[in-house]
This record gives structure tokens, sequence and C-alpha cells, in this order.
């Protein structure tokens, strides 16, 4: 399959939408589902993933009403939920899965819980350890540590618990379960992770408080509904963000975007290739600052990417290796281990692919090393039905000689279902 067949030289330009934040979608269907009144979203990612949250939340009695991307949710509180009549299907989508955990773990009910081939393969553990240790019992594949699992929750007593994986999935299942537990729930990292989960609660009037890498929460009876707007994806936006980058004369705008510290390490990798890039419209909405990026095409040089920055930009990983391979130098990506545990082993899955289109890159247990500035060839490629594997298989053909052929971009679907077509929206005829 040919994504996109490119005759001819073609530039980046003009403005684009791009759909709101998957992490922030799934926290606001979760929280809107277990707080009192009705909480109105605007700009909800309908990704097949966030689908996932919602339709675990339906099975417990939730009524929620989606039009395009507007969401309503009649939330009675977390006591009004209903136990699940049948086993809830996460997908593909850890988020749903691990966020899912932690919340369930504070209810009195027998669930049962699966998801697809790759999200059966993918550590739960990570989560499942400190909620049994605040009282979650299970049982699951594995010695109980991967999906499916059998789960029985209720009656959990707060824990202090110090992050032994960067992962804001873990600290937020475990923030999500010391909600509704006895006594506080320390949670300790080392590296910041995305803060979306505390913003959030905050917002909805939770106990919670934030000291630097420490949040606490205390258990917090009531949550009350709000309304909430979700910004631009930022790890959507990359993708377009990279087009720009390396196709000559390309000059993009992307809307309303996510500008969150704790999300913005592209925005911050891009100015230290060398990239074009400022803003506009900046504005802080619901404790996450917003605002419109502007980005031309400029010679990039490459960049060592390490320490507490990968957290900061662990999604746009495979996208930054393509950027690499048109970059001066030599790029260095370490300390990124983490992706070898996301939807494929991300580190064999864009190493595969780059090496395919003739670029020159290397992995390494824990990152990759790439050579720029390399010409790329098209070639088929297999996108691993990975979201973020594929959308930077469809970046790279707009500058390969000769087309790129892909197995499969359905999992597009996961976190961008209007990827070609804003794509296609911004691809102009020199
Ligand atoms: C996410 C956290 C990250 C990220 C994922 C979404 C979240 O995963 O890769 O796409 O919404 O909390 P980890 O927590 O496993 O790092």
């Amino acid at each position: 399959m040919k994504p996109i067949e490119i005759k001819g030289r073609i530039q980046i330009k003009g403005s684009v939408e791009v759909p709101g934040d998957k992490s922030i979608s799934h926290r606001a269907i979760m929280l809107g589902s277990i707080s009192h009144g009705t909480t109105k979203i605007d700009n909800f990612l309908e990704g097949e993933d966030c689908l996932r949250t919602v339709n675990a939340f339906r099975l417990m009695g939730v009524p929620i009403t989606m039009s395009g991307s507007q969401v309503w949710i009649e939330g009675k509180g977390i006591q009004a939920l209903k136990e699940p009549h049948e086993p809830i299907y996460f997908g593909n989508s850890g988020t749903t899965a691990r966020l899912m955990l932690g919340l369930l773990a504070s209810i009195p009910f027998s669930t049962f819980v699966y998801g697809d081939e790759s999200l059966t393969n993918r550590p739960m553990d990570r989560v499942l350890l400190p909620l049994k240790e605040m009282g979650l019992q299970y049982i699951g594949r594995k010695n109980s540590s991967f999906l499916p699992l059998a789960l029985k929750g209720g009656d959990l007593k707060g824990i202090t618990y110090k992050m032994n994986v960067k992962s804001a999935q873990v600290k937020s299942a475990i923030l999500l379960a010391g909600l509704f537990a006895q006594n506080k729930t320390k949670v300790i990292e080392d590296v910041k992770t995305r803060n979306h989960t505390e913003n959030m609660l905050q917002a909805f009037g939770a106990n919670i408080i934030v000291d630097g890498n420490e949040i606490t929460i205390d258990s917090t009876q009531t949550l009350t509904a709000k309304d909430v707007f979700i910004p631009g994806d930022i790890s959507s936006a990359a993708f377009l963000m990279a087009a720009a980058a390396i196709v000559p004369n390309s000059e993009l705008t992307l809307k309303n975007i996510g500008l969150n510290p704790t999300r913005s390490g592209i925005i911050e990798v891009l100015i230290q290739m060398g990239a074009n890039l400022f803003f506009s419209n900046e504005k802080i909405i619901g404790g996450e600052p917003i605002g419109d990026v502007h980005i031309t095409y400029s010679p990039l040089t490459a960049v060592t990417i390490e320490g507490e920055m990968i957290p900061r930009l662990i999604d746009e990983i495979p996208i930054i290796a393509l950027l690499a391979t048109q970059a001066e130098g030599t790029t260095v990506i370490k300390n990124a281990e983490e992706l070898r545990l996301k939807e494929t082993d991300r580190i064999e899955a864009v190493v595969d692919v780059i090496s395919r289109l003739g670029g020159k890159i290397e992995a390494r247990e824990d990152g990759m090393i790439i050579e720029g500035k390399t010409p790329l060839q098209g070639a088929s490629v297999i996108t691993y039905h990975d979201h973020r594997i594929a959308m930077m298989s469809v970046i790279a053909s707009l500058i390969t000689q000769g087309n790129v052929e892909t197995d499969d971009l359905s999992s597009i679907s996961i976190s961008y279902p209007n990827f070609l077509e804003d794509l296609h929206s911004v691809m102009k005829e020199e």
C-alpha cells in the first residue's frame, strides 16, 4: 500500500489543528466518570485508544454521550459505578489498561480485563505490584504480571511509593488508587514524567499536593465535575512539525497545541537541531499551557538526547530518529530502554524501517545512533501495527527518492484518525 504518492517537488505549507491530546482525553473520561455532575469535554480525541476508555465506563453504567469531539458525562461518583457484567477490553491502549487498574483497585468489584496481542505482551506488574501493596487482589498470566487479569478491588490503604520506572502511567495508577484509599498515598519520582493526572485531579477538587517530584494524595470523598478543553496533541503535531523541518521551503502553523513542559521535549530538540520555530497565542487552560506553533524549514544538525529529557519526548523518538537522518552529524539517543516496552519494541522497529529506507542507524540496548545527513530511498516497510511507526513511515515518504510502501496503516486511527487528510491538506506542489 502506498500511503502517498509524490510526483515532483512538494512543500509543507498552511495550517492544521491537530486532534486532542490522547493522554488528557483518557484522563478527562476517567475523572468525569467518577465525579459528581456533568462534565463537558471539548476537543476530545476520537481515537481508538480513548474510545476503549469510554467503553470501559459505559460498561460500568456511566452515561457518556458523544457528538464529534464533544463529550458529555453524567457522573454520580465512584460509588455509582456498576460491576461490569462482561470482561473489559482495553484493545491496544496501555494508558487505559494501567490507569484503569488503578481505579478498579479501589472499587469492591470482581473485574476481568484483557487486551489485544500487543497489550497482552506489555508488562502490567509495574502497576500491579504497588497496587497489591495497597490491597488489590488479582491473578493473571505469567505469574500474574500480564493481561488477561482477574481483579478484586476495594479497601485500599495508602502507601509511599518510590518509582522504579519512569512512567506516568504507573504514577497515575497509584494516584487514582490513592484517591479512594485510607490515609495518604505518596509517589516519589526521580525524573518528572507527564503531569496531566495531577493537573486534572487538582481541577476536579482532589486533595492532592505536588511538591517538586513528590506527589501526595489524600482520600477524597467527592470529585466535582468540570468542563475540560483538551489541547491539541503535541505527540501528533510532532509528525507534521517534522515534515516541515525536513521538506525544503516549508512553512507550517499548528494551532492550539499542548505545550506542557513535561511533554514539550520535541520542541526543545527541534530548536537545538536548528529548526526555525516560534509560538503565538499562548495561554493556560485547565492548568495546561497551550499555544500555536509556527515552524519553517531550515538545515538541521545532530543532537544527543538522554536523561531527564527522555520521558518528556518518549513517544516522539521514532520521528526524531527520522529527523536525525536529515541532520548533519551523529545523533545519539540513550537512556530510552522504555521504548522496548511500547506498542512494539520501538528501538527494533525504528532501526528496521529507517535501515530499509537507506538511513544509517544502529540499535543500542537503551536507544540508537543515527548518522546524517543521508538521502533516503523508497522501499517496502513494516509498520508493526504501531501508530507512531506508521506515521513516521508516511512522513519519511515525503523525502524519499521513490515511493514508500507500507504493509498496514490502520494503526494510525489509534491516536490520529485524520492524519493522512491533514497531511494532504498542507502538501503543496512547488
Ligand atoms: C502515557 C504515558 C507514557 C506514554 C504513553 C501515554 C500516559 O507511557 O508513552 O503514550 O498517558 O500516561 P509510560 O507511562 O509507559 O511512559
